[in-house]
């Protein structure tokens, strides 16, 4: 059994790019939903793993702006999972003290998925023991698009001023504002890109690839990729040298 090392930091904030469940399904001779349903109950370990080891947030890629090109029948499949995962977890999110919410464009979504994404954001405000981000109908590139507009109107206006622009002026405009960057970037399923995910805020994460289908990945796994974190040497454009003079030998990205 994998256990974490418990003299090493935990991540703030976990990112996850959830992939290959279709090839899961495939490679069992189903179709590719028969794959997204599994990858929900590894949805729910992840979620309560990263609330037991105390990381602050998670954020889950689970619907790029891309994915709406892909044929209506999984669309709408995924969008239905995705509203029974909302109702049938909404009161464990609570009971767990977990605050829910959406990174993107949440008004492409169907109605009846707003609406219960948006009780649960609502049901969930005052929960702080974790953070858990579901990114839908998210794209790095359309999130900085909007961050733009945002701060451009805001200096026609006089809110702000562009002199004073700053890269904490941007990291205020995303949808993760206010949150920590990630620290650790997962993607599972033996793709090595980034997929239009959390272009700005990841741009100091440490990326894990595993070949590991997402319906495979569970506590084992997650544990795993943290240790294999907490062994990194994070510089920051340091050299190691300064870092184990500043008494930061692994990781400790503060
Ligand atoms: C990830 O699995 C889930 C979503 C993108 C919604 P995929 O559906 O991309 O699975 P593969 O990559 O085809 O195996
Ligand atoms: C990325 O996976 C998006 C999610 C996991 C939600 P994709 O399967 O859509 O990415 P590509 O198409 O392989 O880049
Ligand atoms: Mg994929």
């Amino acid at each position: 059994m994998v256990e974490l090392d418990t003299n090493t930091p935990v991540p703030r904030h976990v990112a996850i790019i959830m992939d290959g469940n279709g090839r899961w399904a495939e490679e069992r001779h189903r179709p590719r939903l028969f794959g997204h349903k599994a990858g929900v109950d590894s949805v729910r370990e992840i979620v309560e793993t990263a609330r037991e080891i105390g990381v602050e947030v998670l954020t889950l890629y689970a619907f790029s702006t891309e994915n709406w090109n892909r044929p209506s029948g999984e669309v709408s499949g995924l969008m239905g999972l995705l509203k029974s995962y909302l109702q049938s977890e909404l009161r464990t999110m609570v009971r767990n003290d977990i605050r829910l919410l959406c990174l993107g464009q949440q008004d492409r979504l169907p109605a009846d998925v707003r609406a219960i994404l948006q009780q649960t954001i609502d049901d969930t405000r005052e929960c702080r023991s974790m953070t858990l981000n579901l990114a839908l109908s998210y794209g790095g590139r359309s999130e900085l698009v909007l961050a733009f507009q945002e701060i451009a109107k805001e200096c026609q206006e006089g809110v702000l001023d562009w002199r004073t622009l700053s890269e904490t002026t941007i990291s205020d405009h995303l949808f993760t504002a206010g949150q920590p960057d990630p620290d650790l970037l997962i993607r599972t399923g033996g793709e090595h890109r980034l997929s239009n995910f959390l272009l700005w805020q990841a741009s100091y994460a440490e990326l894990y690839f595993t070949e590991t289908r997402w319906p495979d990945f569970k506590k084992a796994q997650f544990l795993e990729a943290i240790n294999i974190f907490n062994h990194r040497q994070r510089r920051f454009g340091k050299v190691g040298a300064q870092l184990i003079r500043e008494g930061r030998g692994a990781t400790d990205g503060e």
